[in-house]
């Protein structure tokens, strides 16, 4: 198989994408980055930045020349967007990591929720590329209780719903090892990675650990789902219905974790304390 000596990271300045670039930056591969205001992308010295925009796909060619590998973040856009995105990608690169997700499902002939549906659309024309591909398909993400902050920093008490609702948040530096291995070496084409962090913790738990890195006592106080759900009005009405179901679910039975980050790494899936740990400035 052919070696990659460069890699354009899309979302390069996105949670995942920049662990992305850290983590490359050891291999010794050439890394590109694509942004959309390149001028503010702030990534490490060594990386070329160039600009370009998924909206636009005739602007990703000049970002794609003399690179062997691709690591996609597809953005809060419309999943019928990619097809074109694809094409672009699969004329000039060999390889391609999708940052995908969990809701994706294999055994159904039409997802059944608004996330799959877009992950789906998204890696097909994937599939149908003759891109050597791996697809990440993660559970929930610790940046996630990033929505926290504001309460956080305004005080003790954290207010939200569904406090019971167990999940194994994942730090995004997890995800990031299993994209730079299957950017780099071959032994992970044709793979769909449900990735997951290594324990369930409810919310209320969660908002404990925060406080636990913070060196404050942090507490949970429960609010109705009514109440959230208006609070979530910057969210599209069948994502919020997506998310607060979700939770729901997760109430009655807690998310489970998976040991592909250990199993592709070798090296356990970071805790959450531990990227609580890393992001106390976050919500200081
Ligand atoms: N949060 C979760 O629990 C979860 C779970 C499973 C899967 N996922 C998936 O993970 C992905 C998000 O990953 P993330 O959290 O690492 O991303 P993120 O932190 O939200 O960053 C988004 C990135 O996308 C880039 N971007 C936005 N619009 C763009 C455009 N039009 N053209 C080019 N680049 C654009 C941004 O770059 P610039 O602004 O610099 O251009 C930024 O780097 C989504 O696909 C989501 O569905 C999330």
């Amino acid at each position: 198989m052919a070696q990659t000596t460069k890699v354009l990271v899309i979302g390069a300045t996105g949670h995942v994408g920049g662990q992305v670039v850290s983590q490359l930056a050891d291999t010794g591969v050439e890394i590109r980055a694509l942004a959309r205001t390149p001028a503010a992308a702030a990534l490490p010295a060594g990386v070329e930045v160039v600009p370009g925009d998924l909206t636009a796909p005739e602007t990703l060619a000049p970002a794609l020349d003399g690179v062997d590998a691709v690591y996609l973040t597809w953005p809060n856009l419309p999943g019928e967007a990619a097809k074109s995105v694809i094409e672009v990608i699969a004329e000039r690169a060999r390889r391609i990591v999708l940052l995908s997700s969990a809701a994706v499902r294999d055994d159904v002939a039409e997802q059944d929720n608004p996330i799959g549906r877009v992950h789906a659309l998204i890696e097909q024309p994937i599939l149908d590329s003759g891109l050597e591909w791996t697809f990440l398909r993660p559970y929930g993400f610790a940046t996630n209780t990033l929505e926290w902050a504001p309460q956080i920093r305004a005080g003790n008490v954290v207010r939200g719903a569904y406090g019971a609702a167990a999940s194994t948040l994942l730090h995004e530096a997890d995800i990031a090892a299993v994209a730079v291995l299957a950017l780099t070496t071959d032994e992970h084409i044709g793979a769909r990675y449900i990735l997951s962090g290594p324990t369930s913790l409810s919310r209320a738990e969660q908002v404990a650990t925060i406080g636990a890195a913070l060196g404050r006592p942090l507490t949970w106080e429960e609010i109705s789902p009514a109440r959230a759900r208006a609070q979530m009005d910057w969210l599209p009405a069948e994502f919020v219905d997506f998310v607060l179901d979700g939770l729901a679910e997760l109430v009655e039975s807690p998310g489970l974790p998976t040991s592909t980050i250990q199993d592709v790494t070798g090296a356990p899936a970071r805790s959450f304390a531990q990227w609580a740990a890393d992001h106390a400035a976050d919500f200081s």
